[in-house]
């Protein structure tokens, strides 16, 4: 099948790659010409595992190419991706559709013959039915159908997501659309991944319930490590203790700093926003996400509470600045809502970043970057570990004990025991564990 990908973004690119892996043919277009020339040249514009090796392979393959020429890459195509960015709208929190739209007016000019176009992006109840509109008022003489198939990848682990899916989900009102589908999938298909078929508003509003439904998850986990830390209980073991129920399950039930990302944050506030227009309000995800919001600079106070309420002159040293491990990406990072809340209190930050320090200039003013945690340490007053990534996990503990003026970590990841810190003479405070600040 010839497939058109536009928007070549973590979503984008990953999954042109991969459509490209099951042996289709595949031209990723994106807007942004330095982005395309840097594909061109094999150099990956995103840090995703496995991408770069993956994107090498299907090009010299000539089954993947790059370019920014959207409507000049429509008329071969069988099946034509959106993938472009739904940021929130500045203002009113609602999903911001532009890209989408002008994506669709895009597509409509170079269609030619019978394609589907498929609707990728994360997008309100509705889009769909406001795509085919927007294509069919420019083309009344088009041959097209508008399907909506959400993207369910993880960044950090998104090609394995995307090619070994717990489920796809594809919402078509034109029965031709299902045939193509499926050839669009098909090594799926054969190895019996599930699919879903419904209808387009189902579908759209699926991926929207899904998040909700990972944040709420969240949210709930996190409220009850708060309680915990009042009560002297541990919330890893109260999550492994719930967990273990099938019926709850144990993902998503890590204590932290709360959720950020490209996705929970904005796909929570659109949820909010479709539900209230719809008198339908969801209550329950407008309390999660005002939840979080509070709780991420909130994050501070445990830094404060380590210098007795205040840590003004102090040097803090930050470990980890992406939302999660294993990617670049900064999008609504809990890092920033704690470095800013720091800042306003007087204290100065040092950081360090595997993946996402070009990412998180960007964003962070006044920071002191770092090329190593170790270094990262030499002089600060108290150690946080904001993002768990691996080469977090084993951090040479004695050596940063001699490297901070006091011995103090503030983990908000629970990456560490709270029992060999203190053994070790570390004042240590985490998340929900009773690890209580004795400085
Ligand atoms: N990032 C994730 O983990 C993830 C997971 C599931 C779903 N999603 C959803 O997928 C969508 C894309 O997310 P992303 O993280 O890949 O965004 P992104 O910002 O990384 O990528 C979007 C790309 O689209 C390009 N673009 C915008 N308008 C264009 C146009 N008219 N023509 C060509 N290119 C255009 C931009 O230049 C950019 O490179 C969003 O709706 C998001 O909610 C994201």
């Amino acid at each position: 099948m010839h497939i058109a990908m536009v928007g070549s973004g973590y979503v984008g690119l990953v999954s042109g790659a991969c459509l490209a892996d099951f042996g289709h043919n595949v031209v990723c277009v994106d807007s942004d010409q330095k982005k395309v020339e840097s594909l061109k040249a094999g150099k990956m514009p995103i840090y995703e595992p496995g991408l770069a090796e993956l994107v090498a392979n299907n090009v010299r393959h000539n089954r993947l190419s790059f370019t920014t020429d959207l409507v000049g890459s429509v008329g071969k195509a069988d099946a034509v991706f959106i993938a472009v960015g739904t940021p929130s709208r500045r203002g009113d929190g609602h999903a911001d559709l532009t890209y989408v739209y002008q994506a669709a007016r895009d597509i409509a000019a170079g269609l030619d013959g019978f394609t589907v176009v498929v609707t990728k992006s994360t997008v309100p109840v509705g889009t769909g039915d406001e795509v085919e509109r927007v294509i069919r008022e420019a083309r009344p003489d088009a041959d097209f159908a508008v399907v909506s198939n959400p993207e369910f990848l993880r960044e950090g682990a998104a090609i394995d997501d995307f090619k070994r899916p717990d489920r796809i989900v594809i919402g078509i009102e034109d029965p031709r659309a299902e045939t193509v589908m499926r050839e669009v999938y098909r090594p799926l298909y054969l190895n019996r991944a599930p699919f879903v078929f419904t209808s387009r508003r189902t579908s759209e509003l699926t991926k929207y319930a899904a998040n909700a439904f990972l944040a709420t998850k969240i949210t709930f986990i996190n409220e009850v490590a708060d309680l915990c830390e009042k009560v002297g209980a541990n919330v890893q073991d109260v999550a492994r203790g719930i967990g273990l129920d099938n019926r709850i399950g144990g993902k998503f039930l890590h204590a932290g700093p709360g959720y950020g990302g490209s996705c929970f944050p904005k796909d929570t506030q659109a949820l909010i926003k479709t539900a209230q227009d719809y008198d339908a309000p969801i209550r329950i995800v407008e309390t999660v996400s005002a939840v979080n919001d509070q709780r991420k600079r909130a994050m501070a106070r445990k830094v404060f509470a380590a210098f007795g309420g205040s840590a003004r002159g102090k040097t803090i040293a930050l470990l980890g600045l992406t939302f999660k491990p294993n990617t670049d990406d900064m999008r609504d990072s809990p890092a920033i809502a704690v470095v800013t809340a720091l800042q306003d209190g007087g204290a100065k930050v040092h950081a360090y970043d595997p993946e996402g320090m070009e990412q998180a200039k960007l964003v962070l003013d006044g920071l002191t970057y770092f090329n190593d945690p170790y270094s990262c340490c030499a002089g600060a007053d108290a150690l946080v570990i904001v993002t768990e990534w691996d080469e977090f996990r084993a951090l040479d503990l004695t050596r940063v004990k001699s490297l901070l003026t006091s011995p103090v970590m503030i983990d908000l990841r629970n990456i560490y025991d709270p029992a060999e810190m203190a053994r070790r003479g570390f004042a240590y405070s985490d998340v929900g564990r009773g690890g209580k600040l004795a400085v």
